[in-house]
């Protein structure tokens, strides 16, 4: 909805209802209101992302259930990390979203579990959908997705992140990549070598040999820490 004032589609008269911006990410602008109970909740809702981000807010049914995220890397094939389920801890919030401030203050208000705690056939339906997501959206290297399954154990698609943060011992990813035993340093690897592949490839392709251009070891020998300080955690 680009006001707020729009007339509702058909398909959106049933509530709860989410609203978010349309093109932010790490939860900015999803707070526990942006779950909506009624048509007035909505169009006000809309109306302050409007007017605090400059955008349309996205609408979409409110999945309840629980929550997880996936992580992948590689190519044409990608590698499907071990799901990670994020538990919501407060059973009081009726409608839970993991929003900015839970993004924040995690410690208090989530649990990270990973691997998630899910049976072999519900397990291999997220890492089938997972994948084909991954495929769908031409994604490479890395990427993240997360999504819902409801009390039908039917699994909903809700955003991929093309670009996840990558902040030490934050980062959903690194928190993914940690409890399936992998380090950050392998981590980043595992993220470059595609990159890498590719870049020899080219060069190869150009009649060179290969090898790195100079000044290029000199890079790779910064600790990843301290080369990707990336403060959002999406
Ligand atoms: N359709 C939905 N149903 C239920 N919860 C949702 C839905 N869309 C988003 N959420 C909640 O809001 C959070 C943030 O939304 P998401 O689409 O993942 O955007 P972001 O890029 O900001 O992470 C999700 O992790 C989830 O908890
Ligand atoms: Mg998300």
């Amino acid at each position: 909805m680009n006001t707020g004032k729009e007339r509702l589609q058909k398909e959106f008269t049933k509530f709860p209802l989410i609203v978010k911006p349309v093109a932010e990410g790490s939860s900015k602008g999803v707070v526990s209101k942006s779950v909506c109970h009624s048509e007035s909740e909505l169009r006000e809702v809309v109306r302050e992302i409007v007017d605090k981000y400059q955008q349309p807010g996205l609408v979409e049914e409110y999945i309840a259930g629980r929550e997880f995220t996936v992580g992948l890397l590689g190519e044409k094939r990608p590698k499907v990390l071990p799901p990670m389920e994020i538990v919501f801890l407060d059973k009081a919030e009726r409608t839970p979203v993991y929003s900015f401030q839970h993004k924040l203050d995690w410690n208090d208000r989530i649990r990270y579990d990973v691997p998630a705690n899910l049976d072999p056939g519900q397990l291999e339906r997220l890492k089938v959908a997972s994948r084909a997501a991954f495929m769908a959206l031409g994604c490479r290297d890395v990427a993240r997705r997360d999504f819902r399954m409801d009390e039908k154990g039917r699994f909903y698609f809700l955003e991929c992140n093309p670009l996840p943060g990558l902040t030490p011992g934050w980062s959903d990813l690194v928190l993914i990549a940690q409890g399936g035993g992998m380090d950050y340093r392998t981590l980043i690897g595992e993220i470059l070598s595609g990159a890498i592949r590719r870049y020899k490839e080219r060069e190869q392709r150009k009649g060179g040999n290969g090898a790195p251009k100079s000044g290029y070891e000199e890079r790779t020998t910064i600790a990843p820490t301290d080369a990707l300080r990336i403060e959002a955690k999406a």
